[in-house]
C-alpha cells in the first residue's frame, strides 16, 4: 500500500476508490489546508491528489521526499504546479481534461448572454427594489445574432463554446498555434486569425488559453485597446491572463462595452475597481461547478493517481 495525500475535500466516491487500495491522508475540511499543514502531511507520501488552490512547488516536493511519484491535479489547468520542478524530481503530473469541457463552455456562454443582455445589472435593480418600468429604451443590450465571437485559444473548451455560439447565430473567429483540422474548421465554420485581427473584428472575445508566462496579462491596456468599443471580454480561463487594473480602466472609460469574468487575478480577491462597475459581470470561478462534473474530475484524478501507483501509464500526463 502506498501513501496518498489529498490536499482538499473531494467527492466521497472518488476518495473511496483511493482508500480501497492505499493509505489515504485527506484534508476533509471545507476550508483550505494551510501551507504548514500541507508541508507536514506530504512528508513521506508516494502520491498527491491536489486541488488548484494548493501550490505544488519545489519546496513542497522537497518536503514530500524522494519517494514521491505523482501529483494528480483535480483540474484541467495546472498552473498551480511547478511542472519543471516535478520533472527534475521524476514526479509525474496529471490533469483532468475533457470531463469539464461542457460545463465550462456552458458558463462561458452564460457570461456572454449575461454581459450582452445586462442580466446581472437587471437583477440588481429588482433585488434592490429600485423603481423600474418597461420602456422602449430601458436597459438595452446588444444582440449576439450575426455578431462575431473571437475565441482566444481554440482547444476543447473553446470549440465547445463555439458550438453553443453558433446555435445563437454567432460567427466564429479563433486563434490557435496551428489552425484547426479541416473537419472541425468546417463544422464550426471558424476562421483562423492572428490575435490583433481577432481583437479588432470580434464583438465578443472569449479567453480559453492556458495560463503560462507567455499568456500572463495577454489582455492588457494595449490589447484591450485593440478591441471594438462595442465589444465584450469573457474570461473563464485563468485570472492572470487579464490585467484586471487595465480592464477596470477600459470598462470605466467605455473603451469596451463590458466584461464577464469567472476567474480573477488574485482569487478569491476581486479588484476593487471592478466591484462597482455595472458593465462587469463577476462570478466566483464556477466553470466546472456541477455535481456531475466535479465528481468526474475527482474520479479522473484518482484514476491517474492509481495508474501511476500501479506502474501503468496514467491517461492524462502533462508536461
Ligand atoms: C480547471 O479545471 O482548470 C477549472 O478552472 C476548475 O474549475
Amino acid at each position: 500500500m502506498a501513501k496518498v495525500v489529498v490536499t482538499g475535500k473531494i467527492p466521497a466516491v472518488a476518495l473511496e476508490r483511493l482508500r480501497a487500495e492505499h493509505t489515504v491522508d485527506a484534508w476533509e475540511d471545507e476550508s483550505l489546508i494551510s501551507r504548514d499543514e500541507l508541508l507536514r502531511r506530504v512528508a513521506g507520501t508516494d502520491a498527491i491528489v491536489s486541488l488548484l488552490t494548493e501550490k505544488i512547488d519545489a519546496a513542497l516536493l522537497d518536503a514530500a521526499g524522494k519517494q514521491l511519484r505523482s501529483v494528480s491535479n483535480v483540474a484541467v489547468g495546472y498552473n498551480n504546479i511547478d511542472v519543471p520542478a516535478c520533472r527534475e524530481r521524476n514526479v509525474l503530473v496529471t490533469n483532468t481534461p475533457g470531463v469539464l469541457t461542457e460545463a465550462t463552455a456552458d458558463i462561458a456562454m452564460a457570461l456572454i448572454l449575461m454581459s450582452t443582455r445586462r442580466l446581472a445589472e437587471g437583477e440588481r435593480v429588482i433585488r434592490a427594489q429600485q423603481p423600474w418600468q418597461w420602456g422602449m429604451f430601458y436597459m438595452l443590450g446588444s444582440s449576439i445574432q450575426g455578431s462575431q465571437l473571437g475565441i482566444v485559444g481554440m482547444g476543447q473548451i473553446g470549440a465547445a463554446v463555439a458550438r453553443r455560439a453558433r446555435a445563437f447565430g454567432m460567427t466564429i473567429a479563433y486563434t490557435k498555434r496551428s489552425p484547426l483540422d479541416a473537419e472541425t474548421a468546417k463544422e464550426l465554420n471558424a476562421t483562423h486569425m492572428e490575435l490583433d485581427e481577432l481583437l479588432a473584428t470580434s464583438d465578443v472575445v472569449s479567453l480559453h488559453c492556458p495560463y503560462s508566462p507567455e499568456t500572463h496579462h495577454l489582455m492588457n491596456a494595449s490589447t484591450i485597446g485593440k478591441m471594438k468599443k462595442s465589444a465584450y471580454l469573457i474570461n473563464t480561463a485563468r485570472g492572470p491572463v487579464v490585467d484586471e487594473e487595465a480592464l477596470a480602466t477600459a470598462l470605466q472609460q467605455g473603451k469596451i462595452a463590458g466584461a464577464g469574468l469567472d476567474v480573477f487575478e488574485k482569487e478569491p480577491t476581486v479588484h476593487q475597481a471592478l466591484i462597482g462597475l455595472d458593465n462587469a459581470v463577476l462570478i466566483p470561478h464556477l466553470g466546472s461547478a456541477t455535481v456531475e462534473t466535479r465528481t468526474a474530475m475527482a474520479n479522473l484524478a484518482v484514476t491517474n493517481a492509481l495508474a501511476v501507483l500501479s506502474g501503468k501509464t496514467a491517461p492524462n500526463l502533462v508536461g
